[in-house]
């Protein structure tokens, strides 16, 4: 038999969402996924059909059922599972704990299970695992967890799995302690994928919240580099909400049982055939059919046509889930999905109780704007990092005397708000607020993703963040507590600048001034101040190393050692180190030999470094902050601007998350190498394939080293 190892390489993470390939020995399967299931006294579509015309490449079957009438299980030792089935693909099978957990009379010996799995050639087999009858005590729940590792750490010695891959379920009923127990020690088994068992009767009983817990507990203590498989889930209504709480993998014969009962699949539920108003549109199994001739069909004609229509439905929402990972907009599709069903809509809202496990994958930034409905959803976990990191990395700026807060302007730094900022400038250093819908946040903030970055019914912050919505970041609200004064605009009416300035004064004492607009040079000298604001405040929000932040941008605009090139908006795009006379000078392009420092993406407002400014914050920012520590081996490489892959890592700061910028270093803190980081720093260093670091520079190329 060829070799059987099991591999999976995630190639795309949106949260606790990937986009992954598992190798197996029948070829590579993408995943997100749903294994059709099939039973081999009834083959609803022929598995053949399946990869052919379905494109499925992986499918699950039932060793149970096939080892108990002899001819199946003779023919399956004889020819190997995929022949006999005659599909080319990938093969997991089940181990029958199903059917001892639905039917009395079912007792399969655990070890014999194990080994006619491995006799009949699938790709990945199930150990025998014990399913709690939904909700048991806790001390029945935990013999059946324990029962289920002793038998799983019997059937990993390789004396009797020989080469086969395995799967090591996790169970622990409704007790999410327990179910991290049980992943925690899982994960220090030989297994290639875990499954989470147990939850049909939970799904069958709409306590999806129940599940929701399960697996999220389950995550806590599962093997960042191994795919997650859900157990009897395919429904397509819930699997956006299972695939954003990390499932790779989905089994379901849905479709067909679905279907024996005339009953269609669909995102928002499922109906009857003889209530459907209409077939759906550009279903391939329903071409040349119509809903009378489909209604008067007999039974045996019509369901084979149910099923590849419930297969075909359920594929596409998984192709939608994955083009939503791939965007990073999962977390919005999930949203809108779990709306079709009030049980679904009450389990995404307990994603708010899981909020530490759910940032700790969360990406700080995304290409697409951040869509905010439903005011009573939780906050997606990019945005409640984004305002975590507001509170405690957010510095005002220097000798601020007061606040301002204005209305929200979609457009980040228009002309108008320009306007008023340098205005308020000319009466006193004053720190100006907007008014979004994510709440309170400073004018030099709101380039960055998701302050800039998002769109929101007006009214969205009257939902979870209404607490928080008029209170300042806590940096400045703690100067606010010492009287600064604070003058709240309530819109951009005529005369309201002139009236906002004259308050300022009155509430600072000042004399009153003359009237007129600022002059050219002071102008460009606001211009210059306000993008070192932003870039002040980018950096900080973005690595929280204010130490960092000072050696790049020096500790006060006037004296800050740089030259800004800004794009045609006026924002600005790049920043080069200024020497002497060109400090604070601003440009459309930048000047030839300069040296740049870094750039700020047009996309969502961050930092990307380049290496003089990676020298910089490594001299400033001491190991291991910022770091990703290579392998001695892979230094040439990696110098020569190649990519860091997970296995060649031998450190990281735990701080970095999924789309940081982080400094590559080698074991002598040498920088090698800056670039972004494409996993969660605790995934780092538990996979073995994929890639760790996208490389930008190189410090050997160009002659840099
Ligand atoms: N099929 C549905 N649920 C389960 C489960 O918990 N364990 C196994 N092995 N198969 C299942």
């Amino acid at each position: 038999m060829s070799d059987r190892t099991l591999l999976f390489e995630p190639t795309h993470r949106d949260g606790l969402a990937r986009l992954g390939r598992l190798h197996t020995a029948h070829g590579i399967v993408q995943t997100p996924t749903l294994l059709p299931v099939v039973n081999p006294n009834e083959r609803t579509i022929p598995p053949s059909e399946l990869y052919e015309r379905f494109g499925v490449r992986m499918l699950i079957t039932n060793a149970y059922i096939l080892s108990q009438k002899e001819a199946l299980r003779d023919a399956a030792l004889r020819r190997g599972i995929h022949a006999l089935l005659d599909f080319p693909g990938a093969v997991m099978t089940d181990s029958g704990a199903f059917q001892v957990s639905r039917y009395a009379a079912v007792d399969p010996d655990p070890i014999a299970v194990v080994a006619f799995q491995r006799d009949i050639g699938v790709d990945l087999g199930t150990v025998l695992d014990v399913i709690s009858p939904g909700e048991v005590p806790y001390e029945r729940a935990t013999a059946d967890v324990e029962e289920t590792l002793r038998r799983v750490r019997a059937a990993t010695d390789p004396t009797l799995r020989a080469d086969l891959p395995l799967a090591g379920t996790v169970q622990g009923s409704v007790y999410p302690e327990l179910r991290e127990r049980c992943a925690a020690e899982l994960a220090t088994t030989d297994c290639a994928l875990h499954p989470i068992g147990g939850v049909v009767p939970l799904l069958e009983a709409y306590r999806y919240g129940d599940v929701l817990d399960a697996v999220l507990a389950a995550q806590g203590g599962l093997h960042p580099g191994r795919p997650v498989h859900l157990f009897g889930a395919g429904h397509p209504m819930m699997l956006a909400l299972a695939c954003l709480l990390g499932c790779d993998l989905f089994d379901s014969a849905a479709y067909a049982r679905f279907a024996a009962a005339d009953r269609l699949v669909f995102t928002d539920g499922t109906r009857l055939l003889r209530d459907l108003a209409e077939l759906p549109a550009g279903a391939p199994a329903f071409v040349g059919v119509d809903l009378q001739g489909l209604q008067a069909m007999s039974v045996a004609q019509r369901t084979p046509l149910l099923a590849r229509y419930n297969l075909w439905a359920t594929m596409q929402e998984l192709s939608s889930v994955r083009q939503a990972i791939s965007e990073g907009t999962l977390w919005e599709l999930a949203a809108a999905r779990c709306r079709a069903h009030p049980a679904l809509e009450a389990a995404f809202r307990r994603l708010d109780r899981w909020k530490d496990l759910t940032g700790r994958s969360a990406r700080p930034s995304h290409d697409q704007a951040l869509f905010l409905t439903g005011g009573r959803d939780p906050q997606p976990p990019q945005l409640h990092l984004h305002r975590t990191r507001l509170d405690e990395r957010y510095r005002a700026p220097p000798s601020v005397a007061a606040i301002v807060v204005l209305p929200w302007e979609s457009e980040p730094l228009s002309v108008r708000l320009r306007t008023w900022w340098g205005r308020l400038q000319q009466v006193a250093p004053t720190s100006v607020l907007l008014r979004t819908p994510l709440g309170l946040v400073p004018m030099e903030l709101t380039t960055i993703y998701p302050f800039g970055q998002h769109v929101a019914p007006p009214d969205w912050a009257a939902g979870p963040l209404a607490a928080g919505s008029g209170r300042a970041p806590a940096a400045l609200a703690q100067r606010m507590v010492a009287d600064m004064p604070r003058i709240d605009v309530g819109s951009f009416s005529d005369g309201a600048l002139e009236t906002t300035c004259q308050s300022l004064r009155n509430r600072l004492g000042l004399a009153p001034q003359p009237r007129g607009g600022p002059s050219t040079a002071l102008a460009t000298r606001w211009d210059a101040t306000l993008h070192w604001l932003v870039l002040r405040a980018t950096l900080d929000q973005q690595f929280g190393r204010p130490q960092g932040t000072d050696a790049v941008v020096g500790a006060t605009a006037a004296d800050a050692p740089l030259q800004y090139v800004a794009g045609s908006t006026g924002r600005l795009r790049n920043v080069l180190a200024a020497t002497g006379a060109d400090c604070g000078a601003i440009s459309r392009n930048p000047p030839p030999g300069a040296c740049h420092l870094l750039s700020l993406r047009a996309a969502d407002g961050r930092v990307t470094l380049k290496l003089a400014a990676a020298t910089m914050l490594k001299a400033s920012v001491p190991a291991p902050g910022l770091r990703v520590v290579a392998q001695p081996r892979v230094r040439e490489v990696i110098l020569q601007g190649r990519n860091v892959m997970a296995g060649h890592v031998l450190a990281i700061d735990s701080q970095l998350r999924p789309g940081d910028e982080c400094l590559v270093v080698d074991p002598d803190d040498g920088l090698l190498a800056v670039g972004r980081l494409e996993m969660a720093a605790h995934e780092v260093g538990a996979v073995t394939r994929g890639m760790a670091v996208r490389v930008r520079d190189g410090a050997g190329q160009h002659g840099g080293h």
